[in-house]
Formats: C-alpha cells, structure tokens, sequence
C-alpha cells in the first residue's frame, strides 16, 4: 500500500479559464468544501496580474477569507516578483511558482525566455526564503509543448536541478495540455530519479486526450506519490477549445482507493462538492463517477 498525497487545484487551475466570473463569496465557499475533504494541500488561487488572468482578480479577498483547516497546506499561483510580495502578504503558505519547460510556451505564457524566468524564480526562491516561505516550482509543458511537440527529459531534469539546487522545496511535473502518455511519464520519471526525490515531486495530469489516469498509475509504478487533481475535473487547455480538464479528483482518489492505496480523503464527501460544481461555473462537466457512484455502493437486486 502507498500513501498518496493528493493536492486540489480547482479553485486555481480549474477556474482560471472559466467564463463565468465565479462571484468571490462562491469561490471561499468552494474552498471551504474542498478544506473538509483531506486534502494535503489546496491551491487556492493565483497572485498573477489580473489582465493575463482576470477569473482570479480577486486573489486577496479570498486568501483572506477562506476557513483555514490546521493540517491542510494553501498554496497559490505565483509567476513573478510582485507575485510572491502580494502572496506573502496574504498569508500563503506555500509558494507555487510557475515557468515552463518550452521555450515558446514560456514566451506565450509569460511573456519571457526560460533564462530570464528561471533567474526570476530563483531570486523569488531566496527572497520567499528570508521570510521563511517555501517555494515549490510548477514545470509546465514537461511532457511535451503544443507548439514544439516533444520536450527532452534532459531539459526536464536540467531546469528541475538548476530549482533545487537554488532552493526549491518541490517541483511539479505538469502535462499542460494532455500530451502525456504512460510511457513517456515512465520515461521521464526514471530519468529524474537521481536528480529528483520522486516520491516528493508532484505528477500534474490533465485528461486533455483522456489518458490522465493511466498516466496517474504509470506514474505512481515509477514511483510518485504526489498528485494534483482537479474537483469535477475542472479545468481546460486553451489550445483544444472544449477540451476536459484535469484530472478528476474523484476519478483519481476512487481508483486510488480501489487498488487499496490510503489516500486520506473523504470520497463521500468530495463527491458531494464535486457534484455542486456544474453550478459554480455554469455549465455541464460530464462526471462518471458522480453520475454512477462508487464501485462499493451496492443496489438492491431487482425484484423477480
Ligand atoms: N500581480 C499583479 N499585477 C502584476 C503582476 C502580478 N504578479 N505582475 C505584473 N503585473 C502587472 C504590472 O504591474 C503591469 O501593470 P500596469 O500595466 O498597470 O503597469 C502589468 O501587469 C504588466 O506587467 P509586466 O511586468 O509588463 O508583465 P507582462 O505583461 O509581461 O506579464 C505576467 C507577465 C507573468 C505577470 C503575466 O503574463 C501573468 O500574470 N501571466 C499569468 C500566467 C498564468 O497564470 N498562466 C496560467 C497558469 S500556468
Ligand atoms: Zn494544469
């Protein structure tokens, strides 16, 4: 049996694209839910700048008010400087920094060249430091970009050593835009053992081409043991409209615990939250597992 630790990152990841501005007071609730479910940590929002991002403009507020549930880390989105000063005053436990293995997915995304972000994050690193806060660092587009195709695992692992060596407590692999195949996340994974603790590097799925959970499993066999997944699989790819998002939380976790692994959280309940999410953002999000039940809900037999 494994521990698996699973981190929420719809009310961050899965939000930021929505359409619909989902109205402050609806977003603490949200993350109120999800704070009861045991999850290891939360990623709340993003301290981005609010024209790249306007869904998450109201960052602060909800720092602010969500229930802190003692035990559960609240992290947030950071990609820069002013990022980490306004994160910090909000009283963010954790940083989760963001630069992308492409060089062109970096530029689309923010605005800059690799060398220029990675020195970035280390100065944010040592500066979030002094003040005693820890700085994970999100690696987008580490399974492949959606415009150069494939990303070596070498610049992978260059840019994942280059973090650690300057002070990042984690790092997050993260298959952007679903190009991830099992095959390829065990590529990628054993080329990192020896560079990377695995079983504290973070496996980041979306479900953009449906192979989110054999990607999760090739992942745990390699190793991991750290997930993000997202509520309702909330979430989407801006480069496939209409696409799914990322892994479902509750896919995740009930296939989790059907191979007899602890994950620590209330499935129950979460199906509960994950249910209410079509109504948070308006629309419908196809849901086997809310719609079905679990594997261990029995039926009463039809009458003969
Ligand atoms: N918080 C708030 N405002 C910020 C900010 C931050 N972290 N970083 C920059 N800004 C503001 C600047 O003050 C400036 O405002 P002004 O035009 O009123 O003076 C404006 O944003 C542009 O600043 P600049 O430094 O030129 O940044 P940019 O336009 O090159 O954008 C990023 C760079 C990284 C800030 C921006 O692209 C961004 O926030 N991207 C978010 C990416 C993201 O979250 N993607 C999804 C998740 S991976
Ligand atoms: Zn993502």
């Amino acid at each position: 049996m494994t521990r698996v630790l699973v981190n929420e990152v719809a009310p961050r990841d899965g939000l930021q694209m929505e359409q619909r501005f989902v109205p402050t007071h609806e977003k603490i609730a949200f993350v109120d839910a999800l704070s009861d479910c045991g999850f290891a940590k939360i990623e709340v929002t993003s301290f981005t700048s609010a024209r790249a991002i306007p869904a998450l403009a109201d960052a602060e507020v909800v720092m602010r008010e969500i229930r802190r549930v003692p035990g559960v880390v609240y992290t947030a989105l950071v990609p820069n400087l002013r990022g980490m000063e306004r994160a910090i005053e909000s009283r963010v436990d954790e940083l989760n920094l963001v630069m992308s293995c492409s060089e062109s997915h970096n530029v689309a995304n923010l605005r800059m060249g690799r060398a220029q972000s990675l020195a970035q994050l280390l100065q944010v690193v040592r500066e979030a430091g002094h003040g005693g806060v820890l700085c994970n660092v999100s690696l987008s587009c580490a399974f492949g970009c959606p415009f150069e195709g494939e990303v070596p695992v070498d610049e992978v692992a260059r840019i994942a050593l280059a973090l650690m060596a300057g002070g990042a407590a984690g790092i997050t692999l993260c298959d952007t835009t679903g190009m991830a195949d099992p095959l390829g996340v065990r590529r990628l994974l054993d080329r990192l053992h020896g560079t990377l603790a695995i079983d504290s590097t973070t496996v980041h799925l979306h479900d953009t081409r449906g192979m989110a959970l054999a990607n999760a499993l090739a992942a745990l066999e390699s190793g991991a043991s750290r997930f993000d997944a997202s509520c309702a699989g909330l979430g989407g790819c801006p480069y496939a409209p209409g696409a799914s998002g990322n892994v479902n939380t509750e896919t995740l976790v009930h296939m989790f615990q059907c191979m007899g692994h602890a994950t620590g959280i209330d499935l129950a309940r979460l199906l509960r939250v994950a249910a209410r999410v079509p109504a948070l953002v308006a629309r419908a999000l196809p849901n086997a597992l809310v719609a079905a039940g679990p594997r261990d809900a029995l039926h009463p037999l039809p009458a003969s």
